[in-house]
Formats: structure tokens, C-alpha cells, sequence
């Protein structure tokens, strides 16, 4: 059998970014697959530069990953109880695309922040936001990740058994909808 590709999008550009470390968790835990990362570095959504030049060659590329992966888990950190620039810039992207990426497609939302919320806020958010892109949002308890900085191990590992366990049965929910 072909092993379910498994798109990690991270809502934050940083190398060292918690979503990532949380994104990777997320991987672990829905076990084998073929794992593919988004690349979120692009430009700024501008509709005279989409009309003058197309969708970017980066925006199209993220779009058919989306649309190629059996299963999309997003990492949405929150900057001042919203989602980054970085993430809706890409959703705005890949809303200009043809074809709806994002249709049907079964996503899990994950957040690590620094605040003691976790990143609830752009979580809802980038919920919402997918709502309107007719994502298929696999539902659970929301796995929120308060206090990012103190929350991962030296090797990147979530420190906190009740959020792994939360991570581990959400990723179980994605895979058996891809299953
Ligand atoms: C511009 C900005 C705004 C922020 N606002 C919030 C916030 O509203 N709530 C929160 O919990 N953390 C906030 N933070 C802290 C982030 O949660 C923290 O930088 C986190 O590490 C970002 O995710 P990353 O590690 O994946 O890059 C903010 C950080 C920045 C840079």
C-alpha cells in the first residue's frame, strides 16, 4: 500500500519556530507517511501583481501540494490574538488559485504560543478561515500549546503527557478519515 502524504503547514517562518517543533509532533504521531513541508515565505497577496504577473510559481506549487496531500496539518502560532500575516497571506494565495486546494480536504489545526492561551484566538481563526475554504475539518479537542518556550526538550519533544496524548489521538482522527 502507498504511504498518505501528510502536508505540515507552519503559520510561522522562523527555523527555530515552535509550530514546527509541534508540526513534527503531529507527524510522529500519524505515523508513517510521506511527509511534505510547506514553504510559506511568499510574496504579499497584491491584486495588481496578480494581474499583471499570475499567481506566483510559489503560490502554485503550495496549492497543488495542498491539493496532492492525503491530509494537511497546520501550525498557527498567534501574534497579538491573531493569525500571523504569514498564514493568511498563504490562505488568501491559495484562494486565487483555480481548482480549491483546500475542498474537502481533511485538516487538524494545532497552535503552540507563548501566552497562556496557547493561541487559541488564531486557531479560531484560522478555523474560520478554512471554513470558508471548504477544508474538512476533522474535529477533537483543540491542542494548544501555552507557554511555547518552556513546552519542547532539547530534541524537540512536547514535554507534557496530557498534550501528547491530545496530539497523538487527534493525528489517530485525521489518519482513519484518510484511511
Ligand atoms: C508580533 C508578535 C505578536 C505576538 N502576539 C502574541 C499573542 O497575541 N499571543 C501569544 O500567545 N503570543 C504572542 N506572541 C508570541 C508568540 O506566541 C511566540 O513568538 C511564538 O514563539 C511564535 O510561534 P513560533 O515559535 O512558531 O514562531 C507574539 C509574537 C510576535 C512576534
Amino acid at each position: 500500500m502507498t504511504k498518505p502524504v501528510l502536508l505540515l503547514i507552519s503559520g510561522s517562518l522562523r527555523k527555530g519556530s515552535y509550530n514546527r517543533m509541534l508540526l513534527a509532533e503531529a507527524a510522529r504521531g500519524f505515523g508513517d507517511a510521506e511527509v511534505v513541508e510547506a514553504d510559506l515565505a511568499l510574496p504579499l497577496y497584491d491584486g495588481d501583481l496578480e494581474e499583471a504577473e499570475g499567481v506566483p510559481e510559489a503560490v502554485q506549487t503550495l496549492a497543488a501540494q495542498i491539493k496532492a496531500a492525503d491530509a494537511v496539518v497546520i501550525g498557527a502560532p498567534e501574534y497579538n490574538k491573531g493569525i500571523t500575516g504569514v498564514l493568511k497571506n498563504a490562505l488568501d494565495w491559495v484562494s486565487r488559485v483555480p481548482g480549491a486546494a483546500f475542498k474537502d480536504k481533511p485538516t487538524v489545526v494545532v497552535s503552540a504560543s507563548a501566552g497562556r492561551t496557547g493561541g487559541e484566538t488564531a486557531q479560531f481563526m484560522t478555523l474560520s478561515c478554512l471554513t470558508q475554504l471548504q477544508a474538512r475539518l476533522v474535529p477533537g479537542t483543540a491542542v494548544l500549546i501555552a507557554g511555547a518556550m518552556n513546552a519542547f526538550d532539547d530534541d524537540g519533544r512536547l514535554k507534557d503527557e496530557m498534550s501528547q496524548k491530545l496530539l497523538i489521538e487527534r493525528m489517530a482522527a485525521l489518519r482513519a478519515v484518510v484511511a
